[in-house]
């Protein structure tokens, strides 16, 4: 059936126009004023609404098996709570352990996901160990639709790869025309840090944050940069976080390296003070790197309003409360990392970005969708209101008012680290590929129509 979203206000990253847009298929072909729906159309009235470009996550863990556990989402609850936010693609990283195969590790991720996501999905994947078997496979999962990979200078003994690895990745990656992603601390600082921590008996979730100070992460950027600077290699800093790390990447920049940053909601509206709540309630807002001093927000948003950082993800890594983060009752070490934001990103972005003053809506659209897709490969497929472009829409109705809970929310996780927050806007109607998936706060589609989006490396 044809789909008619009528009079809503589309934005772009650089445009703003009042039109109506008609979906054939899974596409978008025509757009202008008073189009005509033929018998059989599906019409949204989007009067009063912004229409934005479906949003596209970069950086969620679905199913990570992370710290002795697993993260709580499945396909099938994480990516309704995606629909719910307006986020129309995820791209999960595929984790295996060191121990694992990397095209073994591909196909288990994709079997997780196919015919089980509501959203369209891809992968960055996962380098966890380079060796001469490792790089023929992931020539062979680049050939299958994988443009970019993901590697860690953090979690010593589990994902983190050594210096010997980290240039034989960024040589192949540069070879394919493949970006690289990384995780960036000095893992070896962390580890003594935190083992000084402990032995001191600093052990509540307050604590975490001294174990990787805003020096760890900068040193892991410089780290980084240096190899990129030395292969030539494309790279993407995932979860940026402070102004120390911000300072490495952009003088990387200015010595030709080629990198795109990347902030998460979390750091934009939380510092280090939640994590400092007492009792064990800090444990909600352990993710690494740490929540930071406030003094690093104001630098954040005004690093995205110029420019500086691309895009804002969220590292979507749900751990229950009650179980999962009690693990680390006695050592902060031991909770699971991370903040699950990703039904809440966009919703949070509006609020406290566009309404806040403090990004407008072209840049909320850039750094959420648009340049998330020109990264990685996806533009203008996603990304893009434009005939012959996907039919995921976002139809924003800014006049919203409501309250995050975990009570209301989709993400199979028992806590909102938003919990009571107040929030202006939400998605109204999301559609992706010309198929509504979610109104008004409910996921009302089609739970297993997401598709893996395959891309072509482009920077070969
Ligand atoms: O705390 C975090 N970031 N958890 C997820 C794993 C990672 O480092 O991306
Ligand atoms: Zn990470
Ligand atoms: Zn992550």
């Amino acid at each position: 059936m044809p789909l008619l979203i009528r009079n809503g206000e589309i934005i772009t990253a650089d445009s703003r126009t009042r039109a109506d847009i008609f979906c054939e298929g899974e596409t978008i072909t025509r757009i202008g004023a008073d189009l005509e729906a033929p018998p059989g159309t599906q019409v949204v009235d989007a009067a009063g609404k912004y229409v934005f470009p479906g949003f596209i996550d970069p950086h969620v863990h679905i199913t990570l098996p992370f710290m002795g556990t697993f993260a709580k989402d499945t396909y099938e609850t994480g990516s309704k709570a995606a629909l719910v936010g307006g986020t129309t693609t995820l791209i999960e990283m595929c984790c295996p352990s060191r121990a694992d195969d990397a095209l073994a590790g591909f196909d288990h991720w994709m079997a997780q996901a196919s015919r089980k996501s509501a959203c369209d999905f891809t992968f960055h994947m996962g380098a966890t160990r380079f060796d001469s078997a490792t790089k023929s496979e992931l020539r062979e999962i680049v050939r299958r639709g994988v443009s970019s990979f993901k590697i860690f200078l953090a979690y010593k003994g589990a994902f983190g790869i050594d210096d010997t690895e980290l240039y034989g990745v960024l040589k192949l990656a540069k070879e394919l025309g493949v970006i690289v992603t990384a995780h960036c601390e000095n893992e070896t600082l962390v580890v003594e840090r935190q083992m000084e921590l402990i032995a001191a008996g600093k052990t509540d979730p307050g604590w975490h944050h001294e174990s990787r100070p805003p020096q760890v992460e900068a040193e892991g950027v410089h780290h980084l940069m240096t190899f990129a600077e030395l292969t030539g290699a494309s790279t993407y800093i995932v979860h940026l976080s402070c102004k120390e790390a911000l300072r490495e990447a952009i003088a990387a920049r200015g010595r030709g390296v080629d990198v795109s940053i990347e902030t998460l909601i979390q750091y934009l509206v939380l510092d280090k003070t939640w994590a400092e709540r007492p009792g064990f309630e800090g444990a909600k807002f352990v993710m690494s790197p740490p929540l930071r001093d406030a003094s690093n927000q104001a630098v954040l948003w005004g690093a995205l309003r110029g420019g500086l950082i691309q895009t804002v993800a969220t590292d979507h890594a749900p751990f229950d409360f009650a179980g999962q983060k009690r693990m680390g009752i006695s050592d902060f070490t031991k909770i699971p990392n991370g903040i699950p934001s990703l039904e809440e990103r966009v919703n949070l972005l509006y609020t406290h970005g566009v309404k806040a003053g403090r990004i407008d809506l072209h840049t909320l659209v850039n750094v959420a969708s648009t340049q998330v897709a020109k990264i990685f490969d996806m533009y203008p497929r996603k990304g893009a209101i434009q005939p012959g472009a996907d039919a995921d829409l976002v139809v924003f109705d800014p006049d919203y008012q409501g309250v995050i809970s975990a009570k209301t929310q989709h993400m199979n996780v028992d806590y909102s680290a938003f919990e009571g927050w107040k929030i202006e806007g939400r998605p109204s109607v999301v559609t992706v590929r010309g198929k509504i998936a979610a109104r008004d706060g409910k996921f009302v589609g089609d739970p297993t129509r997401g598709l893996f989006v395959k891309r072509t490396p482009s920077r070969a």
